[in-house]
């Protein structure tokens, strides 16, 4: 399965700054990591000029949120269909940021799911467990129902067409990230679950979320059901971005001697 590396800025940039780092990744991106797919997902305000400066690059770019209605009086929300104007391939949905500020809940993350999936938009579901939560040993448990809960609520055609991301709530932001054989075991668990669903489900991509550094990627990417990274705060660094994608290519020994 070809590997996703996905920034996610939250709300972080400005004009000029996102001028620099777009333009950075992309150029370094034009010359490695080929066999990786990469995107960044960026505040509203600047669809239009990651648009502008992405649209001859390889890169994809989407949004961190996205609303659960088609449109109408539904003040401060930004729809799927405006998201897909400035051609937006990727909306985060139900990210842990969200579930805890804006109490989302599994109904609401389905129905924001199924909006980008009707505008051509690919949902990235972030689903996770609390430190509390992994102590009591019920990390199993609370990701399982996060999913089930979503997927019961979707489509088999629907959830063919999601990626799923498994941020550790710990692990965001904190500098912890959990051990490769941890996330492994997790990742393992959720695709046997999907699998025992619909075999077809095999395919969703299982991204790893959580203080993904270009130290702790390849490590992580050597895990045989870890297929890509949601990436915060490492990805306002283009270099730490770009090193990241070169972790999740076939080819790094190659490209990294060529860079
Ligand atoms: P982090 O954030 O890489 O800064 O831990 C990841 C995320 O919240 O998606």
């Amino acid at each position: 399965m070809i590997k996703l590396v996905v920034g996610n800025w939250k709300m972080n940039g400005r004009a000029d700054e996102n001028k620099l780092l777009l333009g950075a990744i992309s150029g370094q991106l034009e010359r490695s990591a080929a066999d990786v797919e990469a995107a960044v997902c960026i505040p509203f305000p600047y669809l239009a000029q990651a648009e502008a400066v992405l649209d001859t690059s390889r890169i994809s770019w989407g949004i961190q949120d996205v609303s659960a209605q088609l449109n109408g009086a539904f003040t401060g929300e930004v729809s799927a269909m405006m998201a897909a104007d400035f051609g937006c391939t990727y909306a985060i949905v139900g990210h842990s940021e969200r579930r805890k500020n804006h109490c989302e809940t599994s109904t609401l993350i389905a129905q924001k799911s199924r909006r980008a999936i009707e505008h051509g938009l690919v949902p990235i579901i972030c689903i996770g467990e609390s430190r509390e939560q992994r102590e009591a040993g019920a990390t199993e448990r609370v990701v399982f129902r996060q999913v089930q809960d979503v997927f019961d609520l979707l489509s088999l055609d629907e959830a063919r067409r999601t990626v799923i991301a498994y941020e550790p709530v710990w692990a965001i932001g904190t500098g912890k990230t959990a051990r490769p054989q941890e996330a492994q075991e997790v990742h393992e668990h959720i695709r046997e679950l999907l699998i025992s669903r619909d075999s077809s489900l095999c395919n969703v991509k299982l991204l790893y979320g959580g203080s993904v550094k270009s130290e702790n990627a390849a490590d992580l990417f050597e895990q045989p059901d870890i297929d890509g990274a949601l990436v915060g705060g490492a990805s306002l660094d283009p270099d730490e971005f770009v090193r990241i994608c070169r972790a999740a290519s076939t080819t790094r020994e190659e490209t990294d001697a060529k860079v």
